[in-house]
């Protein structure tokens, strides 16, 4: 372990799976307020690790506890690819849920924030609040919503409900969300087929990063969804990014699958009218949130020069 001695008053904040894409914005941004003594983990060493340990195992999870006792624990750490899930569920649920177990039990006084996903709903209405009943439909999502249970018994939580989460990652970061896989296939000049009659509700990691330090400013409990205020397809949001970034529109294809063969996915949308209410702050449309990526990554070889 490397650079964990405390700072003065400062509420100290530990922030699992910030080697991932997500837990490296939310750390940088966190960090950058100089408001918080921020310690990133994760399993291997990177720019926002400082403590190198793997959640699955009680005993790595005391030992952060002897170097760093955190107000508030920010638990992102997962195996998050479904597909991989399916092919590793041993594997998965140490991860998912006896990695959520063992910080619960060893930080039970810190406020947890924990993120869950909008999978755990799965209606045919869509728009689902947060009174929308969960059902697990495959491995990830069973994992997920056994996890928020040991969450549900702590004082102080904030379990979040994101739906998909977009933004650049350096190439280098071998982590895949959906604008590197969009700008993956955009490389690799693969024609990408998207569903157009799947809808859900895409929001930048800037935003979600944004949304966890007004929550932790302004002291909500709760479960929150995360999530555009608008529906849109997977096709039609893939249209727009590739749109904005001048990328080759011949290499998108709609994708609509035979209604006789193929059972029709449920709604995946999601209403986020109360962390919006709850925190004060209103989600960026999607154009906007595109907009904010472009103007993050214009300047980028990697990016831009195809
Ligand atoms: N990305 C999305 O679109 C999305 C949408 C809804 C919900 N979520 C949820 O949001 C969270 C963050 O997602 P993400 O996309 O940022 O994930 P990610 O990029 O795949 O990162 C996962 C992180 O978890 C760490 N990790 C995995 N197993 C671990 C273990 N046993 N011990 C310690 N660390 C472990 C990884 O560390 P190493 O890399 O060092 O192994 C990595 O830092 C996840 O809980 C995910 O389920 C994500």
């Amino acid at each position: 372990m490397t650079g964990i001695s405390g700072t003065g008053d400062m509420k100290k904040i530990l922030i699992t799976g910030s080697s991932g894409f997500a837990g490296f914005k939310i750390y940088q941004v966190l960090k950058s307020t100089g408001n918080y003594e921020v310690k990133g983990t994760g399993r291997s060493h990177g720019e926002c690790v400082d403590i190198v340990a793997d959640l699955k195992d009680l005993q790595s999870v005391e030992n952060i506890r002897r170097h760093f006792s955190p107000d508030i624990v920010i638990h992102l750490a997962a195996m998050a690819r479904t597909d991989i899930c399916e092919k590793n569920k041993d594997e998965c649920y140490a991860a998912n849920v006896i990695s959520t177990r063992n910080l619960t039990e060893v930080f039970p006084e810190s406020r947890f924030i924990y993120f869950s996903t909008y999978a755990v709903y799965n209606t045919q209405e869509g728009n689902c609040d947060e009174s929308c009943t969960v059902i697990s439909t495959n491995h990830y999502i069973k994992t997920k919503i056994e996890a928020e249970k040991y969450v549900r018994v702590l004082e102080d939580y904030i379990i979040f409900r994101p739906s998909v989460i977009f933004g650049y990652m350096p190439l280098e970061i071998k982590t895949k969300n959906y604008f590197m896989q969009l700008l993956e296939m955009v490389k690799d000049k693969k024609v990408m087929r998207s569903p157009a009659d799947q809808f859900f509700n895409p929001v930048s990691v800037d935003t979600i990063s944004e949304i966890v330090r007004l929550s932790i400013d302004k002291g909500i409990s709760g479960v929150f969804n995360i999530g555009s205020n608008e529906n849109i397809s997977k096709y039609d949001f893939n249209r727009k990014v590739m749109e904005r970034f001048c990328f080759d529109l011949s290499y998108l294809e709609p994708a609509v699958p035979d209604p006789n063969t193929v059972k029709r996915p449920g709604n995946g949308t999601i209403s986020s009218q109360k962390i919006q209410s709850a925190i004060e702050y209103k989600i960026p449309d999607i154009s906007e949130m595109i907009d904010s990526l472009y103007d993050e990554v214009k300047d980028n070889d990697d990016i831009l020069v195809m």
